[in-house]
């Protein structure tokens, strides 16, 4: 594969993301194959933004591929709340740890760690930038549940702006032929102009459509993947409090989708998304958060493993 560091959804081709899907579905199969594959390997977490899903998937990732975990859950807990830079930070833990995984509140924070990094780094997120392993989850799940990338119709749902899992994901879904995108946001929380760009770029065939209704989106999609309103990078509540309600997926909202589509969200939920979905079939949120930590052991597996070994 191109690069040792993930730091972009596009870093890895639709080819390297199919031998991963292909390890992470063999991991599900028999994981007892795999529980020794990482034995002597150490992880370092470094998160210096909130996480449940990424970082825990990541550290059970490591557990039961038999490495261990060295982790930093808080900027404040780390020197970095003394001044440390963070290029001296992962000097530092690059010579403690086999690999790194970074979430920073940045934009191209994990560029510029990458540099400095003597051990494969992994991009945990940063800022509204990127969240690569996210893409790699959801592609995965899209994967198990649809088989089959060309055609699709997703629908992306919310916080369009801010949302970085939506900027990794469409760009990698935009290579696939076919590709179909319905953009619901309020105008406030569009792709950015520039995504919307690279988008072209990456696929002049690709059609995107923008709507403020969710309704336009929900009847013909084959995915609909709901965002959360991303409170943390507004500047101003009283913004944040206007919107934050804008779109909210009920049971009878639900009613004009075909039984076939299916409904993800990388999560945290917070109102997007009403409870009494999570027993319709099409809600596959928490079976994308279950993949996801399989689909990262494929990737730790591959970062880790020999070049020669050409086993993923
Ligand atoms: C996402 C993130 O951190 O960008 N969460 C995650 O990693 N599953 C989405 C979000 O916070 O809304």
């Amino acid at each position: 594969m191109a690069t040792n560091h993930f730091l972009a959804s596009l870093d890895f081709s639709p080819e390297n993301y199919d031998v991963l899907f292909s390890l992470a579905s063999r991991i599900i199969d028999s994981p007892s194959d795999y529980g020794d594959r990482c034995r002597g390997k150490l992880m370092a977490t470094l998160f210096y933004e909130p996480s449940t899903r990424t970082r825990l998937s990541f550290e059970a990732a490591m557990l039961r591929l038999g490495g261990g975990v060295i982790s930093v859950a808080s900027a404040k807990s780390s020197s970095v709340s003394k001044g440390e830079s963070l290029g001296d930070t992962i000097r530092t833990v690059g010579g403690y740890a086999d690999l790194i995984v970074m979430r920073h509140p940045k934009e191209g924070a994990a560029i510029l760690a990458a540099e400095y990094s003597p051990v494969p780094l992994i991009n945990g997120g940063d800022g509204a930038r990127e969240h690569p392993t996210q893409t790699l989850t959801d592609l995965f799940t899209i994967h198990r549940f649809k088989e089959h990338f060309d055609g699709l119709t997703v629908a992306f749902c919310g916080d369009l702006r801010y949302g970085r899992t939506v900027h990794s994901l469409v760009k990698a879904l935009a290579r696939y032929s076919g590709a179909k995108f319905i953009l619901i946001s309020p105008p406030e929380l569009r792709l950015p102009e520039r995504i919307v760009r690279e988008v072209k770029e990456i696929n002049p065939a690709a059609t995107l459509e923008e709507t403020a209704r969710m309704e336009d989106g929900l009847e013909i999609a084959d995915v609909l993947y709901m965002t959360r309103i991303q409170k943390e990078r507004f500047f101003n509540e009283e913004d944040y409090i206007r919107l934050r309600d804008t779109y909210i997926l009920t049971e009878d909202k639900l009613r004009a989708a075909s039984s076939e589509m299916i409904v993800m969200h990388p999560l945290p939920r917070v109102t997007e998304i009403d409870y009494a979905i999570d027993a319709d079939p099409r809600a596959v949120y928490f079976d994308q958060a279950r993949f996801g930590m399989f689909a990262r052991m494929a990737l730790i597996v591959h970062l880790l493993s020999d070049k020669e070994d050409g086993d993923a």
